[in-house]
Order: structure tokens, then C-alpha cells, then sequence
């Protein structure tokens, strides 16, 4: 019953590739009919959408040449945090040593774009330009850049991936401190020199709401601060976690926007973008029948997205913050509102989960109280039905099993276009992963990636089409296996495989094969098995009455 499903399925998928431009539907609980690149591929998108890939320096370079930062401290502080392996990005698949390998891997990809970051400690690894300057390190990002410019892939430029050189932490914990905007101004202000005539897209700052929360509320990330009863271990050398983290945001946006300002001041003549990236979600009532949770999920969406967005718009924080937070929100003099309002050419949006969203008490005067409680909301994979969102996005024993929504970046990128100003937009990190129990054919028949990306894609693309969204570009996480921020090596996020017993052994998973396909707008039908594969599995999870038709 299942396999005849199956494939009457295929047969059903190549009869429907025959019809030209026929509209294409994003199934959101179906299987995913999109993995077929006759259907949907990167013709589907404007002629210049660039098509890329995505890293970050600590998660690839590895530790060699350049200064300690915040994850090495962090990392061999607490290695439990950094990886229940225990392991952390000293060694990785050594893009410091081996980064014509990852050109090389691009190349075959067509990739399109790469985003990467530049490790600051790399360049400067004291932390301040006036104490010197690593050319080893402008040497290194100068062939990296080159070598991708020879190929046309357009760099995307990350200056701060969340590895603060650890002396500014040291000195005076990095982001809680205003002392980061000068210093991260400095470092900036080198970079533009040293890449500007070569580098058009620069990201200041990856996902804003990161550091401020899972670095300085839960003490899960670099640097590691948390109340003293916030980490059940009592492991956080210091910290507030209901303070801190709306000073750390604050300091982050106002570094971002000095950043932007110094670029568009004194480098206007390099004709380059400059934007921030934003780690997104979309938040559905837990019960939509019930306004006390539709409330819920316009709540998050304040704490989650207008936290930033807001300030980068109009220059302030949303008004139900304020209200909530009352005066452990900073706020901005109006020469600072001036300058972070509209401090942007372009926003990169991440974009990975939906959750559903409901009322849940904020106890504040709870020594437990952390700023991520302030939005009163409890979010959860399952709605008031008991159904997921969504098919398995990862497994995880301890802390719950998440499901993922392909839908949601449809949503996400509808709100952003209407709540603030219809911006440019690239997609810089969208992504699954696969755990590092599997074998390596396993781990290489990677069916399920496919659906992940190929879903994602479907809606992004139906986003653009029907609402008019000004999207340009699309970075898939991640170019090859790497280290994960708090899960070592247990998971593979790559769309290449690395043999971690000999990192020269790379190879394109079948996801891979796959995005290679959708670059190239080829005309060619996956193997019936990898159909098979997909969806079978799929419905198997829709058989159980598990997915929701949210
Ligand atoms: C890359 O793209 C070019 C131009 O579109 C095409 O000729 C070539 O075959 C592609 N290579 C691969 C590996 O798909
Ligand atoms: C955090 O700071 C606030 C404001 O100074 C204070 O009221 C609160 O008790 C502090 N929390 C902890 C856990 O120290
Ligand atoms: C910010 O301004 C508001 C209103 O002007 C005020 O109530 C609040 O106390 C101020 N917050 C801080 C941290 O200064
Ligand atoms: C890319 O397209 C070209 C021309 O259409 C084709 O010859 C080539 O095989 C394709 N490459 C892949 C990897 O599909």
C-alpha cells in the first residue's frame, strides 16, 4: 500500500514536470513534492538571485594563527556547553589550512555566494587595532576573497560571528560595556580598508538577538553569564539575566549602527551594501481559537523581531517592551535613535523553526527570572491539539525534539515586508542537520535534507511571487560538516560531507548533488529511490496523526 503510494507519486511528479510553468504548490504537510529541480529549481527566481552557501570562522577555521576569543574561553571553561563530545572549534575542518578545498567544493556547487566571517581575533588578536595587526590574517581572508572572485562567487561578509577576541571580554565583558562600539568601530574601519574594494556585502553583526540572550540570560553561549540560580549548576562566573541582556542588545545596536554610519560616511566610494543579520521565527496561536494565544504569538513576534527591528526603523523599542520592561530597557538619546533608525541597505534573515506560542506568567521577582520570560509567552512544537508543527527537525533526548515548518518563512518574510518598509532581503542561513551517529552513507543519503531545503525554498519562492518580497538571495547552512555552537561534532549541518579521520575526504552529500542541480537549472529527475525515500518517510509521521495542518 505504502510503496504503491509511493509511487503513483512518482509517476504523478513526472506527468506534472511535463506542463511548463505550471504553478507550483508548496505542499506544508504533504510530502514534499519539490525536490524535483524540473519543478522548482533556481529558474524559478530572478536572473541575479544569488545562490549560496554559508560558514562561520569559529565553526570551520579551526584555532590555529590567530588570538584566543570568547568560544575558546568559553569552550574550555565549560566543555559540557560546547558539546555534550565535549569538543570545540580548535580543530574543525581547518578552512585556516584547507580553504581552497572549500573554493573548490563552491565551485562545484555553482555556487553563486558565501557567506563566511572574518574571526576578529584572526586579524587583530589582541582586540584593538592599536595594539597590532595580524597581516597573516588580512593574508589569509585576501586569498579567500580572491580565489572566490575568480570563481564569481560573490562574498558575503560577516564581521562578527559571535567570537569576540576574549581580552575585550576580559577587560570589560565585551557587549555589556560601551566600550565595544569604539573597538568594534576600529576593527571594522580596517577591514573596509584591507577588503572594501573587493567585498560589496558586509553583515556587521550575525543574529542580534543571540548573544544577549543565550550569551548573558541563559549562559548556554560565549560568554557564559547567567543569574547565579539561572544555571542549575551555578556554572556562570557573573551576570544578571534579567538586566544584562537588554544592555547587551542595546550596545550591539548601537556598535552595528557606528559600523554602518563609518561605512557610509568614508567608504561610500566602494559602492558596497551593509546590513545586520536577524535570526527569525514565526510564532502560530497554540490554540487559535483562543485570543489569549494569538495575543501570545504577537507578543513574541515584538520581544523577537521588533526588539531590533524597531529600534532599526524608527529608532526605538516597541511600545508593549517598555511597558513590560520598564526601566531595565535602556533607551536612546535621540542622536543614537538618529543613527540606528534606518542603519541598513540590506537585512539578512536566518530562519529555521515556527512555534507555537500561548500565555505563560513572567515571575519576575523569581531569582530564576531571565529577560526571554519578560515576553510571557511559553513556546512549544505542539499545539493545543496535541499535533506537531511540523515534520522532525532534530532529535534530542534532554532538552525535547523540535519539528520544523516550511511554511513559516513564507510568514516571516510576508511580516518583514509589511511591518517594516518592504526591505532587501537575503536569506543568509535556512538548514538542517543530521546527527553524527550515522554512518557515512548514512550520513551522505541525505534525503531529508533535501526536503528541508527544497520546502524552504518552495515557500520562499511562492513569498516573492505572490506578495512581492524584495528577496535576492538565498545561503543554505552549511557548506560542509562542522563545529556546532553547543553541540560539538554530535550533529552535521553540511551539504558536503568531511570524513573527520582525514578532512581532504569531502564529498557532496546527496542534498548536495541536489542544490548543484537547482543552481544549475538542470532537467533531471532524481532517481525514483530518492523520491521514494522522502516521502515515505514523510508519511509515515503523517500516518501517525502527528503533523498539524496549521
Ligand atoms: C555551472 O553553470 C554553468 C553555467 O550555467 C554550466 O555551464 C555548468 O555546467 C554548471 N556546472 C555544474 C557542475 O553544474
Ligand atoms: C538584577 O538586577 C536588578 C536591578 O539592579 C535587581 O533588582 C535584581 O535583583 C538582580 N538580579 C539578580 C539575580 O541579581
Ligand atoms: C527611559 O525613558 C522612559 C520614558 O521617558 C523612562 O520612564 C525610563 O525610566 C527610561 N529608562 C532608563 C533606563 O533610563
Ligand atoms: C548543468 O547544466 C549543463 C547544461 O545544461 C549540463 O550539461 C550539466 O550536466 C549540468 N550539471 C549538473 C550537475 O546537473
Amino acid at each position: 500500500m505504502k510503496l504503491l503510494y509511493g509511487l503513483a507519486l512518482v509517476f504523478l511528479l513526472a506527468a506534472a514536470s511535463c506542463k511548463a510553468d505550471e504553478e507550483i504548490t508548496c505542499e506544508q504537510n504533504e510530502p514534499f513534492t519539490c525536490g524535483n529541480t524540473d519543478i522548482l529549481s533556481s529558474k524559478n527566481f530572478g536572473k541575479d538571485f544569488i545562490f549560496g552557501v554559508a560558514s562561520s570562522a569559529y565553526q570551520i577555521e579551526g584555532g590555529r594563527g590567530r588570538g584566543v576569543n570568547v568560544w575558546d574561553g568559553f569552550s574550555h571553561r565549560y566543555p559540557e556547553k560546547s558539546g555534550s563530545d565535549l569538543k570545540n572549534g580548535d580543530t574543525s575542518c581547518e578552512s585556516y589550512t584547507r580553504w581552497k578545498k572549500d573554493v573548490e567544493i563552491m565551485g562545484e556547487l555553482n555556487a553563486t555566494g558565501y557567506r563566511f566571517s572574518l574571526a576578529w581575533s584572526r586579524i587583530i588578536p589582541k582586540g584593538k587595532v592599536s595594539r597590532g595587526v595580524n597581516q597573516g590574517g588580512l593574508d589569509y581572508y585576501h586569498s579567500l576573497i580572491d580565489a572566490l572572485l575568480e570563481k564569481n562567487i560573490t562574498p558575503f561578509v560577516t564581521l562578527y560571528h559571535w567570537d569576540l577576541p576574549q581580552t575585550l571580554q576580559d577587560e570589560y565583558e565585551g557587549f555589556l560595556d560601551r566600550q565595544i562600539i569604539q573597538d568594534f568601530k576600529d576593527y571594522a574601519d580596517l577591514c573596509f580598508k584591507e577588503f572594501g574594494g573587493k567585498v560589496k556585502h558586509w553583515i556587521t553583526i550575525n543574529q542580534l538577538f543571540t548573544v544577549p540572550t543565550r550569551g548573558y540570560a541563559l549562559g548556554t553561549d560565549a560568554p557564559g553569564r547567567c543569574s547565579p540560580m539561572v544555571d542549575s549548576k551555578h556554572r556562570c562566573y557573573g551576570g544578571n539575566s534579567s538586566t544584562e541582556p537588554y544592555i547587551v542588545a542595546h550596545n550591539e545596536l548601537l556598535a552595528h549602527a557606528a559600523v554602518v554610519d563609518l561605512y557610509r560616511k568614508n567608504y561610500a566610494d566602494q559602492k558596497g551594501k551593509i546590513g545586520p543579520v536577524m535570526i527569525t521565527r514565526w510564532f502560530l496561536p497554540y490554540d487559535e481559537a483562543d485570543p489569549s494565544c494569538r495575543e501570545a504569538a504577537d507578543r513574541m513576534n515584538q520581544f523577537f523581531h521588533g526588539w531590533y527591528m524597531e529600534p532599526l526603523t524608527k529608532g526605538k523599542y516597541p511600545d508593549i517592551m517598555r511597558k513590560i520592561v520598564g526601566s531595565r530597557l535602556p533607551n536612546f538619546t535621540e542622536a543614537e535613535a538618529k543613527l540606528v533608525a534606518g542603519s541598513y541597505d540590506f537585512l539578512g534573515l536566518n530562519y529555521y523553526v515556527t512555534q507555537y506560542a500561548q500565555p505563560k506568567a513572567n515571575p519576575l521577582l523569581s531569582e530564576k527570572h531571565t529577560a526571554m520570560m519578560d515576553a510571557g509567552v511559553g513556546l512549544t512544537y505542539d499545539n493545543s491539539r496535541g499535533e506537531f508543527i511540523g515534520p522532525l527537525f532534530i532529535e534530542d533526548k534532554i532538552a525535547g525534539n523540535s519539528y520544523y515548518y516550511p511554511k513559516g518563512i513564507y510568514y516571516v518574510m510576508e511580516y518583514f515586508k509589511t511591518q517594516y518598509n518592504d526591505p532587501l532581503i537575503y536569506v543568509t542561513e535556512n538548514g538542517f542537520s543530521t546527527p553524527s551517529s550515522e554512518n557515512r552513507c548514512e550520513a551522505i543519503a541525505d534525503y531529508k535534507r533535501i526536503d528541508y531545503l527544497c520546502s524552504h525554498l518552495c515557500f520562499l519562492r511562492k513569498v516573492i511571487k505572490d506578495r512581492g518580497v524584495n528577496v535576492r538571495g538565498y545561503f543554505a547552512w552549511a557548506l560542509g560538516d562542522n563545529y556546532e555552537f553547543c553541540k560539538g561534532f554530535t550533529v552535521r549541518f553540511g551539504l558536503s560531507y568531511v570524513n573527520w579521520d582525514d578532512l581532504d575526504d569531502r564529498n557532496l552529500k546527496e542534498s548536495g548533488k541536489w542544490y548543484q542541480r537547482f543552481i544549475n537549472g538542470t532537467s533531471k529527475n532524481p532517481t525514483k529511490q530518492d523520491f521514494l525515500r522522502s516521502s515515505l518517510s514523510f508519511l509515515k509521521a503523517r500516518r501517525r496523526g502527528l503533523l498539524a495542518d496549521a
